[in-house]
């Protein structure tokens, strides 16, 4: 079995579940470097894991090593860039969520893929729990009916130090609040099992938190199977 040559940018608190995974996978991948703009993070990381080497520039390892996988494990603002030094690199990835920050953003990864003949998937790994794959299965079999109304709550709770890390709760570095940050599992999840939306109304506020974005938005949809939704991203709940 051919065994994938696997490397990871950004290693902080993500990166140590995407490590984990990558060693249940151990006959199938072999993790061969990872990267960190802070030194000491990645050194440590790659001594902790066994991972061969480790850099602190991106572009650096992908001409080194070319990997040929790609786990990006960063803060948003960095996904895109990333993604497209990456997959012009030859390697496909598989980049944490949310993928990038625009629309725009989006479509050129589409044209690089198409281009180069490589893959770039989002983390979302609620599609793959037991319950969810079930909940799939019981909507495909129609075994509930028709589906004519969803909610889709993420109503959490992240304090005033959450926001203290210095990327988050800013535009310009995070993309977004909850909904790009939080609500984007529970809202992929219901793309993935209601179908696309036609029309979508939608509020958003900043209520609480001392940040630039969102601290909670609000949305009703309509999909294209007609059925209703109601979404809720909070932060403040
Ligand atoms: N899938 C999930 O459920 C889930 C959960 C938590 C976080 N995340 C996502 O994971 C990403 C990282 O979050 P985190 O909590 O691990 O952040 P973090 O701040 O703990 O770690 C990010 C790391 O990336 C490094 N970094 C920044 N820019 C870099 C660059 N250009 N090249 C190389 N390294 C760079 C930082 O030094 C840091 O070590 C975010 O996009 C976040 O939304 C996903």
């Amino acid at each position: 079995m051919t065994r994938y040559r696997v490397a990871i940018i950004g290693t902080g608190a993500i990166a140590n579940l995407h490590i984990q995974a990558l060693k249940e996978m151990k006959e199938r991948v072999e993790v061969v470097a990872a990267v960190d703009v802070l030194r000491d993070r990645v050194e440590a990381y790659s001594r902790e894991h066994a991972i061969p080497r480790f850099y602190t520039d991106a572009a650096q390892m992908l001409e080194r090593e070319h990997p040929d996988l790609v786990h990006i494990a960063t803060p948003p603002n960095t996904h895109y860039d990333l993604i497209i030094r990456s997959l012009e690199s030859g390697a496909w990835v598989l980049c944490e969520k949310p993928l990038c920050t625009s629309l725009a953003e989006i479509d050129h990864i589409l044209t690089v893929e198409q281009q180069t003949g490589t893959y770039c998937s989002s983390v979302f790994q609620w599609r793959f729990g037991s319950g969810s794959q079930h909940l799939k299965q019981l909507i495909q079999t129609e075994a509930f009916g028709r589906p004519l109304v969803g909610m889709c709550l993420t109503t959490w709770f992240r304090d005033h130090a959450y926001y203290q890390v210095p990327w988050r709760g800013k535009w310009s570095t995070e993309g977004g609040g909850p909904t790009m940050g939080h609500g984007i599992h529970a809202m992929d999840l219901f793309l993935w099992l209601l179908g696309d939306w036609e029309e979508v109304s939608a509020m958003t506020g900043t209520l609480d938190r001392e940040i630039e974005v969102e601290d909670v938005s609000l949305a009703i949809v309509r999909f294209n199977n007609r059925a209703l939704g109601s979404i809720v991203n909070s932060v403040l709940s």
